[in-house]
């Protein structure tokens, strides 16, 4: 790790480069609280603030998160306003911050749909926090899957057309480059935070063999040591790409130096 954690976590533990989170559970925090869905978005979006720094801190080098989905702008059109209001405030409000702490902003996904406003802040977030060397924090927004493999086939399409490409060099690796952060490695571990087990069209072709952990705990209430505990399941997975445990083990034996 490149700084202390919180002190939970063991100094010789294998991190994950890159961990993708779907934030779930912020509506049915609030209501728990009495609350409207809004404030569970709030406070979602606090939980946020802090997880990123925290990740930054232990020497995470991506973290993903899904903020809006393609498919989320089918919710009552006042959650959804709600949603892009606060987009925009904690986009004004964060650069600052995580240029501060080292951390680059990227958005993914097809902003042609939000705002004009929105995207322009979009744009300026992403260039104050340019120079940043630490942590790649990209937040998924009006993000799918779907959509990422639909717009890198579009392209490839587009250089067959031009005759750059011929069909049969279409391949996983040039399908894979054109995917939206084919400059990263793909996310070691996804984590879903309240209670679903599913993929809702996140990261779906990169996390091909990411380990998956899913907690009951709603977003807002997965804190550091929430983090701590999947980070130390996380250590304790075999990942095989495809081998068998023991060809793992021979493989790690030749790489770890006398
Ligand atoms: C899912 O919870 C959460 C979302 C659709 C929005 C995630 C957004 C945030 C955490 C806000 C902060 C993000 C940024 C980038 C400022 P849900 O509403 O589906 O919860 P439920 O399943 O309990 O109803």
């Amino acid at each position: 790790m490149s700084q202390d954690s919180n002190g939970t976590l063991p100094d010789s533990i294998i991190l994950p480069r890159h961990i993708a989170i779907v934030m779930d559970g912020n509506g049915r925090w609030a209501k728990r609280q009495g609350k409207p869905r809004h404030a569970g978005h709030r406070a979602g979006a606090e939980n946020l603030r802090n997880i990123v720094k925290y990740c930054g801190d232990i020497g995470i080098e991506v973290l993903t998160v899904f903020a809006f989905s393609s498919e989320n702008w089918r919710r009552p059109k006042t959650e959804v306003a709600l949603l892009m209001e606060l987009f925009m405030d904690a986009l004004k409000q964060e650069s600052e911050r995580l240029r501060k702490n080292n951390v680059r902003l990227r958005i993914i996904g097809d902003r042609s749909a939000f705002s004009a406003r929105l995207q322009r802040q979009m744009g300026e977030t992403e260039a104050i926090t340019a120079a940043s060397t630490g942590m790649l924090l990209q937040v998924a927004a009006n993000y799918g899957g779907r959509w990422d493999l639909a717009q890198a086939v579009r392209r490839l399409a587009e250089r067959v057309k031009t005759g750059e490409l011929a069909p049969g060099d279409i391949d996983e690796a040039a399908i894979a480059a054109e995917l939206s952060f084919a400059d990263r490695p793909d996310p070691d571990l996804f984590i879903r935070t309240g209670g679903e087990q599913r993929l809702s069209n996140f990261v779906l072709w990169q996390s091909a063999y990411s380990e998956l952990y899913f907690t009951d705990a709603y977003w807002p209430d997965f804190n550091e040591a929430a983090l701590d505990q999947a980070l130390r399941h996380y250590a304790g997975r075999q990942r095989r790409f495809g081998m068998t445990g023991e060809q793992v083990v021979a493989e790690r034996k030749e790489n770890t130096p006398c």
